[in-house]
């Protein structure tokens, strides 16, 4: 099989091909191609097997750069000028004819547009005229990808080529606010904290995210970012043939442990989350507990995963 793991030259060389390229961002690996070309972005789906309904972040190197495509309101401005380069996903209008593949809106009138924090993928989207469409680097419905193993192990036996960056600094998805409403209203919970989120929009937003029969973004399904066992949440008592998921000191009686933070850090936690899911996976047991999870700062995005991957 061939190397799948590319220099930023010839990541560079490949999206200007049509390919798709996994690449590093703070948050999580995406699975990156040219978004203002139809075919590159047709083989993203392809790859992930994701409902076309379901529509694509697209990533740019600048403001500047992602005006000439969606419209910012006063607050859209003030927040991406405060978070960008960051984890936030701002869902904005799109300008009459963009030039952005049709695909990666799903045929919506807005475009989740944000720019990514990670030098290497910087120095990818400088070197490219054109924005890139990604979306998180797993099969879909599937857990995350945290480092280029998860990608590999994700898409296994597939190869495909990878830019590796190293373990991504933050480990869990962009925070999404809808920001063509007025006032915003946030989409999903991720790695920008809420709060933090508030205190640039001066109200409180929304806590109960999305109503999953319903829902304002499209890829929040029911059953999402989902390990290969079956996963409870909010366990104080494991079942002995469970792998137990602690926050905090790993239980010594409990055969299977691991923790996503042995001080209880949230943001360690956040950081280690789809790498533990991940090992989880591989480890001898017949189902996934993990203990209770504060529900405040980056708590509430964790949370969120874990309820949709607890769905039967
Ligand atoms: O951190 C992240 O956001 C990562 C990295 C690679 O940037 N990307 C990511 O993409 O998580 P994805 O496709 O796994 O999740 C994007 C979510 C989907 O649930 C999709 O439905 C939603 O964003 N979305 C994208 N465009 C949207 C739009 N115009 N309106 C509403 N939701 C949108
Ligand atoms: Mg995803």
């Amino acid at each position: 099989m061939k190397d799948p793991f590319l220099s930023l030259e010839q990541a560079i060389a490949g999206i200007q091909d049509g390919d798709v390229v996994a690449i590093p961002t703070e948050t999580v690996y995406g699975l990156a191609a040219d978004a203002t070309c139809d075919k590159a972005v047709a083989k993203i789906y392809a790859y992930k097997h994701r409902p076309l309904f379901n529509p694509l972040i697209v990533h740019f190197k600048s403001r500047m750069h992602a005006q000439d495509f969606v419209e910012f309101s006063p607050m859209a401005q003030k927040l991406a000028e405060k978070f960008w380069p960051g984890p936030l996903t701002l869902v904005l209008p799109m300008k009459n004819s963009p030039g952005i593949s049709h695909l990666c809106s799903a045929g919506l009138s807005t475009l989740g547009v944000r720019i990514p924090h990670h030098p290497l993928t910087q120095k990818l989207l400088d070197a490219l005229t054109v924005p890139v469409a990604a979306p998180s680097a797993n099969p879909s419905a599937r857990l995350s990808a945290t480092s280029a193993a998860d990608v590999r192990k994700g898409f296994h036996p597939q190869s495909l080529p990878i830019l590796d960056g190293g373990p991504c600094a933050q480990g869990l998805e962009s925070t999404i606010l809808d920001a063509s409403v007025s006032p915003p209203r946030l989409l999903r919970p991720g790695a920008l904290s809420v709060e933090i989120l508030e205190t640039v929009l001066e109200y409180p937003l929304e806590r109960s995210f999305d109503n999953p029969q319903r829902p304002k973004s499209p890829g929040s399904l029911l059953k999402h970012y989902a390990p290969c066992k079956p996963l409870r949440m909010d366990v104080l008592d494991p079942y002995p043939h469970e792998i137990y998921i602690t926050f905090g000191p790993v239980h010594s009686s409990h055969t299977s442990c691991v923790s996503l933070s042995l001080t209880g850090d949230l943001q360690e936690a956040a950081a280690s989350f789809f790498r533990v899911l991940h090992e989880a996976e591989t480890l001898p047991g017949e189902g996934i507990a993990v203990a209770p999870l504060p529900q405040e700062g980056v708590g509430y995005a964790l949370n969120d995963r874990l309820i949709r991957a607890s769905r039967a």
